[in-house]
């Protein structure tokens, strides 16, 4: 059979059929160890009985009514997710870029409120946020700014972890800085806390939104409901997605007063935005990452990963980074190699940027199912280094 999908990715030619827990399995019954869970969204695994129970009840009572009326399972999301991210009001949206493009709106907006000037947004290079012609200009990285042209007016980008260079930056023209708090498509690159709260009093200082892009972070992957709770840092808004419904697709933008106060009626919506079969696959979602030690077992098994592949000392790392069950692993040859050595054993993994193997395995892997997997992944580093090493002597 041949595909009619446009030619947008690089796909592998395997077709899944079932998955349960961290495993994945084709039609023929071929299982692969998951540590993508489809690229973070699919934070409870596959197939959790909670989740399929959640979702099939709902779509059995109503699956979606318009935003001009409210659902018992979006007025609860509304509620558990303000009180978890510690925020006034929610936006829903249906994902990523969404969230951003709404949260760029209501920077835009603040800032016109007091300014007709204020209306730069600044962003930090090797960021990611998104696909839209907006979203691609937020994102602080040249590949990205290409082909779409012309790009939104108003954005500014900066050094990763350069104060300077941020205070420089901020001026009175500056509505909001938008951050990720671990560049995940860049590379899994760390933004120290360190700079993160200084910009945050920067931007108190002057009057400027403090804004966080956890898309990737956020939702318990770093052993914290959103990593600049672990970080001690409070954005005035947030924007999150992915792993929130467990794979229904769904965005959030998290605001605190005044940024919660900006939308009034008619300046945004979306029509399925935090729709009820979205909102009772959240529910869920934030019911489980809620549970007594769950944050706890995610970053005792991130650093299980971590300390294990850091044991190898194999020629081939260069270092292993990360927070919780976001983890990068920078490589000395091209990721895309390791990640199809590992597929050829029977284990998915991502790669971020030109140097990092990215692992961002279901929350709810199980120590087995990471015994299983990591024992591939070091087959394949050290057939790809036996095949370099043979080269060179050849
Ligand atoms: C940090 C970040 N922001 C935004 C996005 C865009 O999200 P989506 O693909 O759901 O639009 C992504 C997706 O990879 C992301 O990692």
């Amino acid at each position: 059979m041949t595909d009619k999908f446009m030619n947008t990715y690089h796909r592998t030619g395997l077709v899944f059929d079932h998955g349960q827990g961290a495993r994945l399995y084709t039609e023929e019954g071929k299982e692969y160890i998951d540590f993508t869970a489809g690229i973070g969204v699919n934070s409870l695994g596959h197939n959790h009985p909670r989740l399929v129970k959640a979702i099939t009840e709902q779509a059995g009572k109503v699956m979606h009514v318009c935003n001009y009326f409210m659902t018992e399972p979006s007025l609860a999301l509304s509620e558990q997710i303000t009180a978890m991210a510690g925020c006034d009001k929610v936006f829903f949206c249906n994902s990523g870029a969404e969230a951003n493009e709404t949260l760029i709106k209501i920077a835009r907006k603040y800032g016109s409120s007091k300014n007709p000037d204020k209306n730069l947004i600044v962003t930090l290079k090797g960021s990611f946020h998104g696909r839209t012609i907006t979203t691609i200009t937020a994102t602080g990285q040249d590949q990205f700014h290409k082909y779409f042209g012309p790009f939104t007016p108003g954005f500014v980008y900066v050094e990763r972890n350069d104060i300077a260079a941020l205070d420089e930056a901020l001026t009175e023209k500056t509505c909001a800085f938008i951050f990720e708090p671990i560049q995940g498509e860049g590379g899994v690159r760390m933004v120290d806390q360190a700079y993160l709260k200084a910009a945050e009093k920067l931007c108190r200082e002057r009057d400027i939104l403090f804004v966080a892009d956890e898309v990737q972070t956020g939702v318990g992957r770093p052993g914290a409901f959103l990593a600049c709770q672990r970080m001690g840092i409070q954005p005035d808004m947030t924007a999150v997605a992915k792993g929130l419904a467990g794979g229904i697709p769904i965005g959030a933008v998290l605001a605190r007063d005044p940024a919660a106060e900006v939308l009034q009626v008619g300046d945004h919506g979306t029509t399925f935005g935090g729709n009820p079969l979205a909102a009772a696959a959240a529910l869920v979602v934030l019911s489980e990452i809620s549970a007594q030690g769950f944050y706890a077992e995610v970053e005792r098994k991130g650093q299980l990963i971590r300390a294990e592949v850091a044991s190898w000392k194999h020629p081939l790392v260069v270092d292993v980074r990360g927070m919780g069950l976001m983890i990068g692993i920078g490589v000395t040859i091209p990721p895309d190699n390791v990640a199809t050595a590992c597929r050829e054993r029977g284990l998915l993994v991502l790669t971020a940027g030109d140097d990092t193997v990215r692992l961002l395995p279901p929350l709810v892997i199980t120590d087995r199912e990471l015994q299983e997997g990591l024992p591939k992944l070091r087959e394949a580093l050290d057939s790809l280094y036996a095949g370099q090493s043979s080269k060179v002597r050849g």
